[in-house]
């Protein structure tokens, strides 16, 4: 395990600076090759995804996916394509392989995103994640009762169907073995009862209680966690 990197900035302005300099990095970093980009949705990315492209070369067409995404459909309110579709505008969505793709059951299209993204080179450039207070990431939940096999290190990368009773949908989520696959692993935090969460999970191992402590635990690079209070 390598130890986490704490950065901590002074507000949301500069976190939100500093997540997209580290995205832009990631995308122009690939030598010329398109670059691949795990991120995720929720409430404090966006920010981050409103600087990153405004900032992006326009002919620079990065593959993004998603970590996670509610089973609902792409112009539902609580869509993390959504999310993406309204902060990284229509042309960097040119590379999006989205995780909801209409079919009849989240099984279905967690297999279908599954194939789409079999040929994406891992390790990734970057996977961003959040945190929940539950200490959740991605949509690798507490109280799903199928977290345990998604948090394996050694299970092959995919993504995977969540049925969380404390979520009011379905998820699809990449499990931990495609979420640490990746050249640079970002945590974003904002709040200051995010770095509460956060110090309880780096004080405990149990992963099935707080799965971001099985990111911190397996990650095979440093976790650069990004805070703001
Ligand atoms: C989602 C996210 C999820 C998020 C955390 C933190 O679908 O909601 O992918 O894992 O990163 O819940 O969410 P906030 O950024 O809203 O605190």
């Amino acid at each position: 395990m390598s130890a986490p990197v704490l950065h901590r900035h002074a507000d949301a302005d500069a976190l939100a600076a500093a997540v997209a300099a580290i995205m832009l990095e990631a995308v122009r970093g690939g030598g010329g090759l398109p670059a691949h980009l795990i991120l995720s949705g929720g409430t404090t990315p966006g920010a981050a995804y409103r600087r990153f492209a405004r900032a992006l070369d326009p002919t620079v067409r990065p593959a993004f996916t998603l970590a996670d995404e509610r089973w609902v459909p792409s112009d539902d309110p609580r869509s993390n394509a959504r999310l993406l579709r309204e902060t990284l505008g229509e042309g960097p969505m040119a590379g999006f392989v989205p995780l909801w793709r209409g079919g009849a059951t989240p099984e279905a299209d967690a297999a279908a995103a599954s194939a789409a993204l079999a040929d994406w080179p891992r390790p990734v450039d970057l996977v961003l994640l959040g945190m929940g207070e539950d200490g959740h990431t991605a949509s690798l939940f507490p109280d799903d009762a199928q977290v345990a096999a998604r948090l394996d290190p050694a299970a092959p990368p995919e993504v995977a169907v969540a049925r969380p009773p404390s979520q009011p949908e379905p998820r699809l989520t990449h499990n931990l073995a495609a979420l640490i696959a990746a050249r640079r692993i970002v945590l974003m935090l904002k709040g200051a009862a995010k770095l509460d969460v956060l110090d309880r999970a780096r004080a405990g191992d149990d992963a099935r209680a707080m799965p971001v402590r099985a990111v911190l635990a397996h990650a095979p690079v440093p976790v650069e966690i990004h805070a703001c209070p």
